[in-house]
């Protein structure tokens, strides 16, 4: 038997072996650990570190990860986890919006926030991101109506074009006004997101001089700030930017950023299998049971092309449904395991094939990569964690409305 499949039957053994079988998502914290390990080593020692609650979305994950980096700065993208953090966290936090929420959504935050029993400030502890004239104008009225100071960090758009600032003009104005209302709201800094740097085929335009291009407008940036705005210019500002994908490109005394936010490279979904992660390793798996199994395969309306059908392709020998189906996910084990493109996805019982070598039974547990860890691991109410091959503490995820 070979690592993998040891690794795997270990796994399927022992969610036999639990009290209810049902779709669950499995996160191994001894490969978290490497790819901790890995990330220190890559990670630029200037910049801080900032966890990504969309990719990470458990709280218990998320603690684990601040105190095993010795970072309390997670960046936000959805304003239910918002509230949910707010609630948990406590006065060190610093919690970065990665995405303009809408200000309806930024009041709703502040008009319904339960008890934060552990001091977070919510109105010191939190830059909401800005990547319009009208939507700062909209979140000085909301200090305004608030009668407290909140923190702003601009957008800016370094290549990506999903938005934010994308000249100087344009980003010298926003300073103004946020200049003008320093009363209502104080400047944190700003956030360029970059990973069109590694996403654009490299004869259009090449990694190298994507990050250059990136970096110098970044910079230029910065330099506006500290050039014509010294009073909104301090050493706390935040530059953030990168993501799973670019962050070790910033490992160099050329990167203007001081605040780095990585989230999905430390369970890497197969999204993340690209050149710059190479020595991550895929911690996290959904395992489900499998519910029927058939010989051969028959698919509705043509059911006398069955015996062709299984003798043109092996991998029609067995027949299998599973308990559930249809997640962004690639079956991953046991190796050769397929859906059935004829009959159909199913969320509810997806058709699996498998050549007559494959040995699985009803009850069997078969394994799945997630594409992304966002959205997907919010499919499963909780976390399974694995420690040493043993299934270990659930973790719950975070609040989702
Ligand atoms: C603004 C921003 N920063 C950083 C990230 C990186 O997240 P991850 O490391 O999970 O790819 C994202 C992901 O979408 C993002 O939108």
């Amino acid at each position: 038997m070979n690592h993998s499949d040891c690794y795997f039957q270990n796994l399927n053994a022992q969610l036999k072996a639990q009290h209810r079988a049902i779709p669950c998502l499995l996160l191994d914290l001894d490969i978290l650990d490497q790819n901790l390990d890995t990330l220190k080593t890559q990670l630029n020692p200037q910049a801080h570190l900032r966890i990504v609650d969309k990719s990470l979305p458990s709280f218990e994950l998320i603690d684990y990860i601040m105190k095993k980096t010795n970072t309390q700065k997670i960046m936000c993208f959805h304003q239910p986890f918002l509230t949910d953090l707010a609630t948990r966290l406590d006065h060190n936090a610093d919690l970065l919006l990665g995405k303009p929420m809408p200000i309806k959504t930024a009041r709703y935050f502040y008009d319904n926030l339960p008890n934060l029993p552990n001091q977070f400030n919510p109105f010191l502890q939190i830059q909401w991101l800005v990547d319009t004239e009208k939507r700062i104008i909209e979140y000085i009225n909301l200090a305004a109506h608030l009668n407290q100071k909140i923190k702003l960090n601009i957008e800016i758009d370094v290549g990506l074009h999903r938005g934010g600032f994308d000249n100087i003009q344009a980003l010298r104005r926003a300073l103004h006004i946020i200049n003008a209302n320093s009363d209502k709201v104080q400047f944190s800094g700003l956030m360029g997101y970059d990973p069109h740097i590694v996403k654009i085929p490299a004869f259009l335009r090449h990694p190298k001089t994507a990050l250059q291009e990136s970096n110098r407008f970044y910079a230029q940036c910065q330099s506006l700030v500290k050039r014509e705005f010294p009073n909104l210019w301090n050493t706390q500002l935040t530059f953030n930017g990168a993501g799973s994908p670019t962050f070790n490109l910033h490992n160099n005394d050329q990167s203007p950023l001081n605040d780095i936010s990585i989230g999905s490279c430390l369970v890497k979904p197969t999204t993340f299998d690209i050149p710059t992660l190479k020595d991550y390793q895929a911690a996290c798996f959904i395992a489900t049971p499998i519910l029927k199994k058939q010989k051969n395969t028959t698919i509705p309306g043509i059911e006398k092309f069955k015996n062709i059908l299984n003798f043109i392709n092996s991998k029609n020998k067995q027949s299998f449904f599973i308990y559930g189906g249809f997640w962004q996910a690639d079956y991953h084990y046991p190796k050769g395991i397929t859906q059935n493109a004829l009959f159909g996805t199913s969320t509810n019982q997806a058709m699996l094939n498998a050549a007559a070598n494959i040995s699985l039974d009803v009850d069997d547990f078969v394994f799945l990569r997630p594409h992304q860890s966002e959205f997907v691991f919010l499919q499963f109410g909780e976390i399974i964690s694995v420690r040493n091959g043993k299934l270990s503490e659930k973790w719950s995820l975070l609040k989702n409305n």
